[in-house]
């Protein structure tokens, strides 16, 4: 008898994945790899890429990629179960008999259980809030927020009292499953013994999944006051995960479906008093940026998404990095910029619901919006206008639809003022190498080194790592991470550490498992497929390079914190002392 994780292994290292894949997608090979039209979304170019060397698919068009298992899940619309028995059969691995169903059914219970913890809790918290005594404070914060007591029972709205054992008393009460209700996140192991509520002193908000509507996945807890942190949301849980959820869909599924859009918001305050104004069609994210879970879901029920953000910096920069992802899914999108201070709860409630929709009635699509913004951050010279459109082509060549590429290059060569016919040939140019995108996508993520003033890329270092696994350990000991500036490459590396620290030696392929994001599964595989910057010769110099810059980081950072600070001067001097690691 094999175990499932065995049975895998030996089913990946037996197939031929350019032959499996083969069967269903006329494969032509191209330098070390073989693509062919993506059988997961229309192309009319071949962006779709198979590597044997690593046993990976990937797709610079829509971004679907893995293994074998994931390339049968998707074309056939199967479980994980389902492949794994199709290719044992396939590739004559023997796996235990009935393993699949059970492993299936187990799961299936567990998330039933943290449903029913979830249900109790936000059983609690509601009753908490009607507490005359206890839940005072909360419900005077509620009508300071103008949240009427509609909203609150139609969201299910509560208050987490401000004790360490609250709800762990609640639960023990109803003899529930406490290690089940940590599993679920609602409480915590203590250090030493017992459990502890994770929510205190904090209005709570129910966040519930689309399937049945009523079913609740997590929760998310704000503070009275200005203490910090000031909303805190159940963790990753096997039935909660933030980057995919929606705040508010369930409720305003119909009135999307109605209305034919949808409006993000990104606070559940936000959502709320919109919805207490009036606006049936309104989500939020959960402080996270926009997914493509999240514009999936969008756009299964909608025709178009109007985007209204905080007006501060980290508002605008996740609109715009929602363009390249609003493309790829084919989703129309506008964007809305408030005026002042204004985010749309502190607006509408300031306004009034008929000024707000005539700022969404007035929203300029999203793509002019990136654009304007993006051209007015630089300068307009020409330099300038080349850098900017480093960025924007690679996310046109991604697109699907080619009428679409054209009013996008017609509209890029208006507000530019360079010529349609130049644009037009970038863009075949980028169209004949796929993995030039990967490339171009980079460019952005390059930032300007703060001692020497030359660029350097994030994915200079990601390079290295997953091309030259030797490397690894010295450029784990000298802090590279620090040189990081894009969180889903800090994800990426830190994993990449992690198991060299347990086995000395790491296969990058199979790291999909342990990274949480997408977008950091989609941005190692394109890594993956792509090739080395490096040549072997070329590789001793590069680690060097880094080296010398995290070396040189953590000194200018320690000068900054050592002004005036006797035990940062202390801290420098050792630093100083011990120069380089190697130079
Ligand atoms: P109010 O200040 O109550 O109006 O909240 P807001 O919704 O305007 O919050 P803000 O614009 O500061 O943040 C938007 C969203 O980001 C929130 O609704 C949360 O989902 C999330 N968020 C904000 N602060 C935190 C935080 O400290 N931790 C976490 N995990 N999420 C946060
Ligand atoms: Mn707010």
């Amino acid at each position: 008898m094999t175990s499932y994780q065995s049975a895998k292994e030996e089913i990946k290292s037996t197939a031929d994945i350019v032959e499996l894949i083969g069967q269903y997608v006329q494969l032509r090979k191209a330098g070390r790899n073989h693509v062919g039209l993506c059988p997961f979304h229309a192309e009319k170019e071949p962006s779709f890429t198979v590597s044997p060397e690593r046993h990976t698919f990937h797709c610079f068009g829509c971004k679907k990629g893995g293994d074998i298992f994931s390339f049968w899940m998707e074309y056939h619309g199967s479980t994980f179960p389902e492949a794994l028995r199709d290719l044992a059969e396939r590739y004559n691995v023997t796996i235990s008999e009935g393993f699949s169903q059970a492993a299936e059914k187990e799961k299936a219970a567990k998330r039933q259980n943290l449903y029913k913890i979830n249900e109790k809790a936000a059983a609690y918290f509601q009753e908490a809030l009607k507490d005359p005594a206890k839940g005072q404070a909360a419900r005077d914060y509620f009508k300071k927020r103008s949240i009427p007591g509609e909203i609150v029972s139609e969201f299910r709205l509560g208050y987490a009292p401000d004790e360490w054992e609250g709800l762990v008393k609640d639960l023990k009460d109803h003899n529930a499953d406490l290690d089940g209700a940590v599993e679920a996140g609602v409480i915590i192991p203590g250090k030493k013994r017992g459990y502890y509520d994770r929510f205190r002193g904090r209005i709570i908000f129910p966040i519930f999944d689309l399937r049945r509507g009523e079913r609740v996945v997590g929760f998310g807890g704000r503070v009275l006051d200005e203490s910090l942190p000031k909303y805190l949301n159940t963790p990753e849980t096997p039935i909660f995960h933030k980057g995919r959820s929606l705040y508010g869909l369930h409720s305003g599924h119909k009135a999307i479906r109605e209305k034919g859009r949808a409006v993000v918001v990104e606070g559940y305050m936000d959502l709320l008093a919109l919805r207490r104004h009036g606006l049936g069609e309104v989500v939020a994210t959960l402080g996270t940026a926009l997914t493509s879970d999240h514009i999936r879901k969008i756009k299964g029920i909608a025709r178009e998404a109007v985007v209204v953000f905080d007006p501060d910096e980290a508002g605008v920069g996740a609109v715009l990095k929602s363009l390249p992802i609003f493309l790829n899914e084919g989703l129309r999108a506008r964007a809305v910029e408030l005026p002042g201070d204004h985010d749309p709860d502190s607006f509408v409630n300031a306004e009034g619901l008929d000024r707000f929709l005539e700022l969404l009635d007035q929203a300029p699509p999203i793509f002019d919006y990136y654009l304007e913004k993006r051209l007015a951050q630089r300068d307009s010279d020409v330099e300038g206008k080349v850098h900017a459109l480093k960025e924007i082509l690679p996310v046109l060549s991604a697109l699907r639809s080619s009428t679409q590429r054209s009013l996008y290059v017609r509209r890029l060569a208006e507000k530019t003022g360079v010529r349609e016919e130049a644009l037009l040939s970038e863009l075949r140019t980028l169209d004949k190498n796929p993995s030039q995108r990967g490339v171009g996508r980079g460019l952005k993520e390059r930032v300007l080194d703060p001692q020497t003033g030359k660029s350097y890329g994030d994915l200079q270092l990601l390079n290295l790592l997953v091309h030259h696994p030797d490397a690894v350990s010295r450029l784990m000991e000298c802090g590279s991470t620090i040189l990081i500036s894009d969180p889903t490459v800090t994800q990426i590396v830190e994993a990449l550490f992690q198991e060299y620290r347990k086995n000395v030696t790491v296969s990058p392929e199979n790291l999909e498992d342990s990274l949480e994001s997408e977008a950091a599964c989609i941005k190692l595989r394109e890594v993956l497929i792509g090739r080395s910057y490096y040549s072997e010769g070329e590789v001793e110099q590069a680690v060097r390079e880094i080296e010398r810059k995290a070396y040189q980081k953590r000194l200018s950072e320690s000068l900054k914190m050592a002004k005036g600070d006797i035990e940062g001067l202390n801290k420098l001097l050792k630093l100083k002392a011990q120069g380089p690691l190697r130079s």
